[in-house]
């Protein structure tokens, strides 16, 4: 006999989740990496259907709170808390009393005391999301802290390796591109290095941070350094490529995109040399003949449409593990 959705999501979340915020990945063990998984999957079978809802948090509300721009982080937080029957409220800095000289704190517990039952939020400023946490009783959920962290993106990319691969263990992971100033390539590092991926690190010097060869200093975990594509790139399972974030750019840090692009762009050639079967990815948003050509991103080796999709799923999980246990009956 087949079981209903609630008892299929608890079921999957029955195991260790004892994380009140998410707000980065560095913290999550592998069981509990596994119990977002195993979510996700239970919350596929309801994005599967033709009505894709439940009433699971109903009566709870989740605030997204953006200081940056967002297309699929935003969306799919606001499309994962409605798949679960909860209510959502969106905020921007420029549409709420932030531009009055308003402070993060005092946003923040003003939703609280408006009755918010979770809030996601993303910052320019790293760090900002554990402020938050640190002033509220609702769950905070990190959307994206500067060039800190985005955990659940992360989440969603090694939701998609895994769907692909079964597994993470002992595959090659290469990241390609500004490394600098990506929150992305950190939680990802994380992730992908908690569940026994070998990651490669690749770009330009003046992209990496100062001493990244060095993990240890930054109390990051080990990752190689190749800053040559070609050989980073040999036998690869995955190449994540990153866009150059020139919004975050205040030096020249790529002096000539067209020897960027000559060095370091993703071409169907260069990904030849990975493994037959490698996934293409990208966090998003993509700069087609920069960071990739458009033929590498929609062929057959891309996953990045298959990446923004998971995210409602793995957004889903989230919300329910993070919800469920005081959600109403
Ligand atoms: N990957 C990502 O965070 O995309 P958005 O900026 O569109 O949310």
């Amino acid at each position: 006999m087949a079981i209903d959705a609630p008892q299929a999501i608890s079921t999957a979340a029955s195991a260790a989740w004892r994380q009140a915020h998410l707000l980065d990945v560095d913290d999550l063990t592998p069981p509990e990496f596994e119990t977002v998984f195993r979510t996700a999957d239970a919350m596929q079978e309801i994005l599967s259907r033709e009505i894709k809802r439940v009433p699971t948090l109903r009566g709870k509300t989740l605030a997204t709170l953006f200081y940056e721009p967002s297309t699929r982080t935003r969306v799919s937080f606001e499309l994962a808390a409605k798949a679960l029957g909860a209510d959502v409220v969106n905020l921007t800095a420029s549409s709420s009393s932030v531009t009055k000289g308003e402070s993060l704190i005092d946003t923040v517990r003003t939703l609280q005391a408006l009755g918010v039952d979770a809030v996601a939020i993303r910052h320019p400023q790293a760090g900002a999301p554990y402020v938050a946490a640190r002033h509220l009783h609702c769950a905070v959920i990190n959307a994206g802290d500067g060039w800190h962290a985005h955990p659940t993106q992360a989440l969603l990319d090694l939701y998609t390796v895994r769907q692909h691969r079964g597994g993470i263990r002992g595959l090659k992971v290469v990241i390609v591109g500004d490394i600098l100033h990506s929150r992305v390539a950190r939680s990802d590092l994380w992730g992908f290095s908690a569940l026994g991926a070998h990651v490669v690190l690749c770009a330009p010097p003046t992209l990496l941070p100062r001493r990244f060869g060095e993990h240890e200093a930054w109390g990051l975990p080990p990752a190689e350094v190749e800053p040559r594509l070609e050989r980073a790139i040999e036998d690869a399972d995955v190449v994540m490529a990153l866009r150059v974030q020139t919004e975050r750019q205040h030096t020249a840090y790529v002096g000539n995109l067209r020897d960027y692009i000559r060095l370091y762009q993703i071409s169907t050639a260069r990904l030849r040399l990975a493994r037959p079967n490698v996934l293409l990815m990208h966090p998003g948003p993509t700069n087609e003949g920069v960071e990739l050509t458009a033929e590498v991103a929609q062929g057959a080796q891309s996953v990045i449409q298959e990446q923004a999709a998971n995210g409602v799923a793995v957004r889903m999980a989230l919300l329910y593990l993070l919800l469920a246990g005081e959600a109403a009956p």
